[in-house]
């Protein structure tokens, strides 16, 4: 690794052309202090980097890299081992290819079923977001290959991204959208951070001082560089006011020169293109060493392993799966013979070699399988013919999901319901099976409904990347078992998905009118079911769950330890769901959120105890009062749950949580006066001895106060209050100021 180089010799123009990409991948060398051109590519799932030379977008025209799984399906695993295995094997390939900061992973929250990008996003949970990216970033810089969590922030949607603007109020942020950020860049420390493109309540991220400077680096404490979406900045002077280092690609040194005159005509501080060329050059830590090449076979047996762990088991009725080799099996769906195992767009990595399930199930069961497309140019013939294999055997698996052109990069999906043709090749193999197994494979969630309770089993691979058919090979025929969980809930109706309302906007901006109430969050508050909910998962054993014992450990802090043991005949691996509910505090809480969560492998007959710590931000609110965390005193509901509906056990703890005493004003209401710990108390006193003895009963009182509560008291005061003195106010306005103290 090369030391920071120092610029400080260097002239104004010089330096400024470190703030952006001298083409369309790569960052400029700086010969006289000895600092190296640097390649950053995408990212997330597998290495695109482009061949020949980097003018230009080349989605297409990349060199051979392992397609991992992609994050919808790393989500669906709640295993930071396979992000972290994924990010390591990333940052193999890339030293290999010359490439020195992948662009990944991404955590925006799936905001909406139709977001068009969900397939690159692992959750609608910001703490198996959170979790599952800072293990991918630490996999993948302990190779020295830096990553760059993507996109910040509030990028939920492809609709008009790069002009609309994310109406999010402070607490939704704060509780939803940036707590995957926060937990990666203070855990794992990210060598980039990646704008997005829209705009965040009428600014551009790019240009988004709050985002870029106040929240990121001084209140999280960030020290990498902040790099634009590829092509996200609009004004590169007031960019880089905000905070934005490198901007990219490259645009012919039109910001750069931007940013000289700025400096030169006083609106810029030319310390500000010291800092962001500072920061830019440090990114020469992960110019690396000689590259190396990589095990492609290794890497894609790794894909293949890691995959098993990603798809999920929705369904599994009578014991239909596993299928045992000498199953009488019928394949069918094209989706068998030409998998479906990535987005679409900047993500698509040219994979090494693609496995279809179609294979891989032959290999295991040891023979020829019957295999039918089942859609086509002539659908009812295709269809017809599926169908007779279907009846002639004992088991008809059918692959379908939505194809590359359903779904990708650059726009929503409208519906959330598989092509007509599928459902209706579901519908006909169901009815024709003895028994029928759907392989789903889609990027972000499709509709079950219509065809859900005629099939007996369903696995849902989502997209599981170029080893995906082998791995669903495995899960079929029982060599891996499935243990894979909703990372997103699947809806009974696409109108139930809390932000249907309001997803993608109109006229420019996108008002998340849902709050905090994203996903299961909102379902469960509002008693919704899901077809499946956020965290469902079958495996192929079972496992019970026992001795729930909540401790308090301090003001806000718990610790939660519960026994799992493996009550089936195969090893499995079991996800134990933490979620707290809660009702106190001023603001209104989800009824559930997801809190802490751990995948154990458990074999046959086997128990085990699992602690998990619940820290204060498990029970914190943003209080956009107090501009920070607060615990409220009051009772929590520590649950450790099936899913997000299902409650398996539940302890209820007490909290002292914070002082929630505030600083009262002559604006204050009436109420928060009387009900302030300190002053309230005072007041009463103050009035009681001016009463008459035949003064209004103390029930009476508290319906008055009722009916007054919400009066500020400066006009309660002036106009009804002559029996509260000013002097006694002013007193104890200064007295809360005094006694505050800050969550
Ligand atoms: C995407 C980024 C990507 C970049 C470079 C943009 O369009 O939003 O995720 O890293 O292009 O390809």
């Amino acid at each position: 690794m090369t030391d920071r180089p120092d610029l400080q010799g260097l002239p104004l123009e010089r330096k400024a052309t470190l703030l952006s990409g001298q083409d369309f991948w790569s960052t400029p060398p700086v010969e006289e202090v000895g600092l190296p051109s640097l390649v950053l590519t995408d990212g997330p799932h597998g290495v695109r980097r482009q061949a020949g030379d980097l003018t230009g977008m080349g989605i297409t025209d990349n060199l051979p890299a392992t397609c991992f799984p992609p994050a919808v399906a790393v989500g669906n695993s709640w295993d930071p081992s396979v992000a972290e295995r994924i990010g390591e094997a990333i940052g193999r390939e890339a030293r290999a290819l010359g490439v020195h900061v992948v662009l990944g992973p991404g955590v925006n929250i799936k905001r909406s079923p139709l977001g068009g990008r969900n397939f690159e996003y692992y959750s609608e949970d910001p703490l198996l977001s959170g979790v599952l990216a800072a293990a991918h970033v630490r996999g993948q810089q302990a190779q020295g290959v830096g990553a760059s969590v993507k996109h910040f922030a509030a990028n939920n949607q492809e609709t008009e991204r790069m002009r609309t603007s994310a109406e999010v109020d402070e607490r939704t942020l704060r509780e939803v959208y940036l707590p995957a950020f926060e937990r990666v860049v203070t855990e794992a420390a990210p060598a980039t951070v990646m704008c997005a493109y829209n705009k965040v309540n009428g600014v551009y991220a790019s240009q988004h001082r709050w985002l870029l400077t106040e929240v990121l680096r001084e209140q999280w404490g960030f020290d990498g560089v902040v790099v634009s979406d590829w092509g996200a900045v609009d004004d590169r002077a007031a960019a880089l006011a905000a905070g934005l280092d490198l901007q990219m690609p490259s645009d012919s040194g039109a910001g750069d020169r931007r940013v000289v005159e700025a400096v030169r005509s006083g609106e810029l501080d030319a310390a500000l293109v010291d800092a962001s060329a500072g920061r830019v050059a440090a990114l020469a830590r992960y110019a690396g060493g000689p590259a190396d090449g990589f095990d492609a076979a290794a890497h894609h047996a790794l894909a293949r392993e890691l995959a098993a762990g990603c798809a999920v088991l929705l369904r599994n009725e009578n014991g239909t799966l596993p299928l045992s080799s000498d199953t009488r099996v019928a394949v069918i769906g094209e989706f068998a013979r030409t998998p479906r195992f990535q987005g679409g767009g900047s993500s698509n990595v040219n994979a090494t070699r693609v496995d279809p399930a179609l294979d891989a199930m032959r290999e295991l069961a040891g023979r020829e399988l019957p295999f039918a497309p089942g859609v086509g140019d002539d659908a009812a013939a295709r269809r017809a013919e599926a169908v007779a294999l279907a009846r002639d055997a004992e088991v008809a698996v059918v692959f379908v999901g939505l194809a590359d052109a359903d779904e990708s990069e650059g726009f929503d999906r409208t519906t959330i319901d598989l092509p007509a043709a599928q459902v209706e090749l579901v519908r006909a193999v169901a009815a024709a099976a003895p028994r029928t197994v759907v392989v789903l494979s889609h990027g972000g969630v499709v509709s079950l409904e219509g065809w859900h309770d005629a099939v007996d089993a369903v696995l849902d691979g989502a997209l599981l990347g170029q080893a995906g058919g082998g791995a669903l090979a495995d899960l079929l025929y029982g060599v891996a078992n499935p243990s894979g969980h909703l990372a997103e809930t699947a809806p009974v109706r696409l109108e139930d998905s809390p932000s249907w309302l309001s997803f993608p906007g109109e006229q420019g901006r996108v008002v998340y009118g849902e709050g905090v109430l994203v996903g299961y969050r909102g379902l469960v508050t509002q008693g919704r079911p899901a077809r499946y909910p956020f965290g469902h998962g079958l495996s192929y054993t079972t496992v019970a769950t026992s001795d729930l014992r909540a401790e308090v450990t301090g003001d806000d802090t718990v610790t939660a330890s519960v026994t799992v043991t493996n009550t089936g005949d195969r090893a499995g691996a079991h996800v134990v769901q933490v979620y707290v509910s809660t009702a106190a505090g001023p603001v209104r809480r989800p009824s559930r959120e997801l809190r802490a969560f751990t995948k154990v492998g458990l074999g046959p007959g086997e128990s085990r105890e699992v602690v998990l710590e619940l820290g204060r931000r498990a029970f914190a609110y943003w209080d956009v009062v107090e501009s920070g965390w607060v615990v409220a005193p009051g009772e929590y509901a520590v649950q450790v749950c099936a899913d997000a509906e299902t409650v398996l056990l539940e302890e209820t703890v007490t909290l002292a949580g914070d002082e929630l005493a505030r600083v009262l004003t002559m604006d204050s209401s009436v109420a928060e006066w009387f009900t302030h710990p300190a002053a309230g108390p005072a007041l009463v006193e103050a009035l009681t001895a001016t009463m008459p003895a035949d003064a209004a009963s103390p029930a009476d009182q508290a319906v008055m106060l009722q009916m007054i509560g919400s009066m500020p008291m400066r006009r309660f005061a002036a106009d009804f209050g002559s029996a509260l003195p000013t002097d006694l106010l002013d007193r104890l306005v200064a007295e809360t100021a005094a006694a505050r103290t800050a969550p």
